[in-house]
């Protein structure tokens, strides 16, 4: 029996689980190093929505953050959360735009890319998959993992070995919405590494539904290889199990991280501080450290129930939200059982709410639902009745029945056009103007300003800002 590896989430799932991703590198700064001494696996710190976040709330360069990070963990490999053909944004993007960010991510710093795919469509994991191979990066690919009459153990085990035969070096199990149980846990670990043999699992999962600590005991139990885990204070509700009960319950077993405590303690303190902070000024809403065992009932990932309950307050319509949680399952079936996660949980659940507001089922649809009916996603893991697409797309619909990436065009030319409306500006730039165009525009727009302030013999840099 192998010792349990740890990756540690704090600085990217357990933030983004927790305060809507807003944690700042100034906040990061002071405990890298200190981190970098516990002996992790790994450390979760990009990806995922913090790229988005930073740019659009944070008024940070995300692949500044990185190279800070880079900088400051010298020892302990930097993992991030990456898409497939989404990247870190909402949309397929072109290959080469994708094999770009692969290729920069690794040279600001990147060792391991955790590439997933919300429909489980392997043909939307190809290219990241051998963009990060031919950078020599660590590929771990994950699968989304949900329960549906055809979601079962043989098919995440063929998936895996389906993953495997594609170049993977390592596999995940991605419980985005905490619905692995601890004994569901043990026998997939099983399934898994009967198909897969001696190649390294993970788990990640969420402690949501209050399962996620004995979930992960129990595929620790049944062989897996690495578990995420969050620093206590950033820990449990909406994010990962907690690091350090882990590492204590391990203790002294054949499983034993071999983490030290009095390290751990350390960094602990440390974000104590933050979390305390964070509560105070309301961006850690107590809500999303309560168990919600509703989770299991109707498989909604924490983001996507935030979103429905501002969207039905938003409408004065508060009291549908049973209506929509019982609806939720429902549309997920007819759309051939999609895993919920970004963005097929959006997709659902915005569709849900129109069927309960509008009183009559798919009265209305959205442009996204369509799209996701019509293939444009992927390949749904169950084929769609062609009477529902037929209902959803009208007669002689046209549906996408090959990788959906294939219908574009390259994009770094155009997109490296558009960006000399800007000065000095860094490939990196480029890409992030590629994944969020007005996002990027708009922080372009206010570093330039920032620039020309400090440039412009002006001592006070704010000022400088505000006098243009
Ligand atoms: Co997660």
């Amino acid at each position: 029996m192998a010792k349990i590896k740890l990756c540690e989430t704090a600085l990217r799932d357990s933030h983004q689980s927790l305060i809507a991703t807003r944690m700042t590198t100034e906040e990061m700064l002071p405990i890298l190093s200190k981190m970098d001494e516990v002996g992790y696996y790994s450390m979760e710190v990009w990806g995922g929505a913090t790229f988005d976040a930073c740019l659009r709330f944070l008024n940070e360069d995300p692949w500044q953050r990185l190279r800070t990070i880079r900088d400051n963990v010298k020892n302990t490999k930097l993992q991030m959360l990456f898409r497939g053909q989404n990247i870190l944004g909402y949309r397929h993007y072109a290959d080469d735009v994708v094999k770009y960010f692969v290729q920069k991510s690794i040279a600001n710093g990147i060792d391991i890319i955790r590439i997933f795919d919300a429909l489980n469509d392997p043909r939307n994991l190809k290219t990241a998959i051998e963009a990060t191979k031919a950078e020599q990066g660590h590929c771990q690919v994950a699968f989304s993992y949900t329960t549906s009459p055809i979601h079962n153990n043989e098919y995440f085990a063929n998936f895996a070995k389906q993953i495997q035969e594609m170049g993977a070096d390592s596999i995940c199990i991605k419980d985005m919405a905490g619905l692995l149980k601890p004994y569901d846990a043990y026998e997939l670990v099983k399934a898994i590494k009967e198909k897969v043999g001696d190649m390294p699992l993970e788990l990640h999962t969420h402690y949501t539904s209050g399962l996620a600590s004995m979930t992960a005991l129990k595929a620790i139990e049944a062989g897996v290889d690495i578990v995420d885990t969050a620093i206590s204070p950033l820990a449990l509700g909406t994010s990962q199990p907690a690091t350090e009960p882990m590492v204590a319950a391990l203790q002294g077993t054949p499983y034993d991280t071999g983490l030290d405590m009095a390290k751990l303690d350390e960094i602990s303190k440390y974000f104590s501080t933050l979390r305390e902070k964070y509560l105070a000024s309301g961006q850690l809403d107590p809500k999303m450290l309560k168990v919600d065992v509703n989770a299991l009932m109707y498989q909604v990932p924490g983001g996507m129930l935030s979103n429905l309950i501002s969207q039905l307050k938003a409408q004065g319509k508060s009291d549908k939200l049973i209506e929509c949680l019982e609806e939720v399952p429902r549309v997920r079936a007819d759309a051939g059982y999609v895993p919920l996660v970004t963005p097929t949980s959006q997709i659902v659940g915005t569709q849900a709410v129109f069927n309960v507001l509008l009183g009559e089922r798919y009265k209305n649809t959205t442009k996204e639902f369509k799209g996701l009916v019509r293939g444009e996603y992927g390949t749904t893991p169950a084929p769609i009745d062609p009477a529902f697409v037929e209902k959803i797309l009208g007669k002689d619909a046209k549906v996408i029945d090959y990788r959906p990436a294939d219908d574009l065009k390259p994009e770094m030319d155009i997109l490296r056009e558009k960006c000399k409306a800007w000065e000095g500006m860094t490939d990196e730039d480029v890409l992030s103007y590629a994944l969020f165009e007005q996002v990027a525009a708009k922080f372009f727009d206010n570093r330039a300003k920032e620039r020309l302030g400090i440039d412009g013999k002006n001592s006070d840099s704010e000022l400088g800002v505000h006098a243009i």
